[in-house]
């Protein structure tokens, strides 16, 4: 029984309620907020790869993907403004399922957040090499992306990648967060790149480029809606607000929705514009393709904006998902799971310090030395199966605890939380054998970690003794 042993409910909310937060966010706020950490190397890089992979049906995969990102958010919705806590989904399901779905959540949530900073790291790397060489600045081959990322090509190391990467870690370990200004400020120059693309793109496109539409069929189309899924990721992050929603009944819902219909429209209007410019297949090995795209246009001058805008704003991502990283870590440690010293905080700057550098440092390598769309499958099937646990937390939850109050109801209950599972599934299945087979592979390390270590020194066991 002790796996499914649990934190106390009525504490985390009593403790919650006390802790006090600002309820000041509103429908546009969380609206910002979910486009602020959504936009980034999904769209401006991963793009590419889908094309090959679905050619100009490309936009069919991006609508696939976002009807699976909204019925799973509605239920991550609910989970996570049933226990008003600030943290992620792992605190939620400690307190309400056990401590093995707990830990097995979080151990998923540490691959989704860890890959997905390394992951946007190394399109962030592809924009600013494409900007530097606007300026005629080209870096040694080798040092341009991870081995094996392009055929042919001998590379070794993503250099600007793990850089990057060093930065944002050396922010984080002294305790710069996002603040609301600088989210709004990159939420306009990605919006205004991207409208940038649409707009002066338009103008270039060849429609016979959307001949043929569906080059590999219906497969090809759901592949690419499983690896697009990563443009969406970030939404949760609208979900994980709601203690901070002053009418969460109507603004959570709102905020879910239209950040994820504003990034849908985009991507779709961004898919077709970069299709209809440059045939499909010729996406194959570019590290940039929304500004090859405009390049290829001739607009060199719009191209070199959208590097920039890209190298700006996707810097953000990387910080909110290395941030998001290091407080699961931390979380986990603190409740005994890990080490003690992976929650041990710095004096002087209040932050993990510690987690945050060997995170960075270990997840920078990662960057450094895989390709990213290797990066990208992981990270989706880790955060599909975590959204299907919470889909399913949710109607497990109606059930145990009736009596919680919830902030947010899910509406449609059964329905939606189903039919989230049923798409999630549906887009894992989708991916590539070597992913599932790595996923398992994390899965079953995470097992040996939590029988030989975490059950013994969880915090509840020895509360229970
Ligand atoms: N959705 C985020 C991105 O595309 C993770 O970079």
């Amino acid at each position: 029984m002790s796996l499914f042993r649990k934190k106390n409910v009525e504490h985390m909310i009593a403790g919650a309620q006390s802790a006090g937060l600002k309820k000041a966010l509103g429908a546009l706020d969380l609206t910002f907020l979910g486009i602020g950490a959504i936009i980034g190397t999904g769209i401006f890089v991963l793009t590419g790869t889908g094309a090959v992979q679905a050619g100009p049906a490309l936009m069919i995969s991006f609508v696939l993907a976002a009807i699976a990102c909204c019925l799973a958010a509605l239920s991550y919705a609910e989970f996570a403004s049933t226990i008003p806590v600030a943290g992620s989904i792992y605190t939620y399901s400690y307190a309400t399922l056990g401590e093995l779905v707990a830990w097995v959540i979080g151990w998923d949530l540490m691959l989704e957040y860890g890959l997905a900073s390394s992951a946007v790291s190394v399109g962030w790397s592809g924009y600013l090499q494409s900007l530097l060489q606007g300026f005629g600045i080209t870096l040694p081959v080798a040092l341009t992306a991870a081995p094996g990322a392009l055929p042919g090509v001998a590379t070794l190391f993503n250099l600007p990648a793990f850089l990057v990467m060093l930065v944002i870690t050396a922010l984080l370990s002294v305790g710069v967060r996002e603040s609301t200004r600088v989210n709004n400020l990159m939420v306009a120059i990605k919006v205004t790149v991207v409208l940038l693309v649409i707009v002066v793109g338009v103008f270039h496109v060849t429609p016979a480029n959307w001949h043929p539409f569906m080059p590999n069929g219906l497969n090809g189309v759901f592949g690419a809606a499983a690896v697009m899924f990563f443009a969406f990721i970030g939404f949760d992050a609208v979900s994980s607000a709601a203690e901070e929603v002053s009418n969460p009944k109507r603004d959570l819902p709102i905020g879910i929705i239209a950040s994820l219909a504003v990034c849908a429209v985009l991507y779709v209007a961004v898919a077709a514009v970069v299709t209809g410019i440059v045939p499909a297949a010729q996406f194959a090995n570019v590290s940039h393709p929304v500004s090859y795209a405009l390049q290829v246009a001739g607009q060199k001058w719009v191209a070199g904006f959208i590097d920039l805008g890209a190298v700006l704003g996707m810097l953000t991502v990387i910080l909110v998902m290395s941030y998001g990283q290091t407080r699961i870590i931390f979380a986990m440690s603190r409740d005994g799971l890990l080490p003690k010293a992976l929650s041990r905080v710095h004096p002087r700057f209040s932050t993990p310090f510690l987690t945050t550098w060997i995170v960075g440092l270990f997840f920078g390598l990662i960057g450094a030395l895989v390709p990213l769309n290797v990066l990208a499958e992981l990270i989706n099937i880790g955060t599909l199966a975590a959204f299907s646990m919470v889909s399913i937390a949710v109607l497990v939850l109606r059930r145990t605890h009736p009596e919680l109050p919830r902030a947010f109801r899910c509406p449609g209950v059964p329905v939606v939380p189903v039919l989230a599972v049923a798409s999630c599934l549906f887009l894992m299945v989708h991916l590539q054998a070597i992913t599932w087979i790595a996923f398992l592979v994390w899965l079953v390390i995470g097992m040996v970690v939590y029988f030989g270590y975490s059950r013994r020194h969880s915090k509840l066991a020895h509360a229970e003794h």
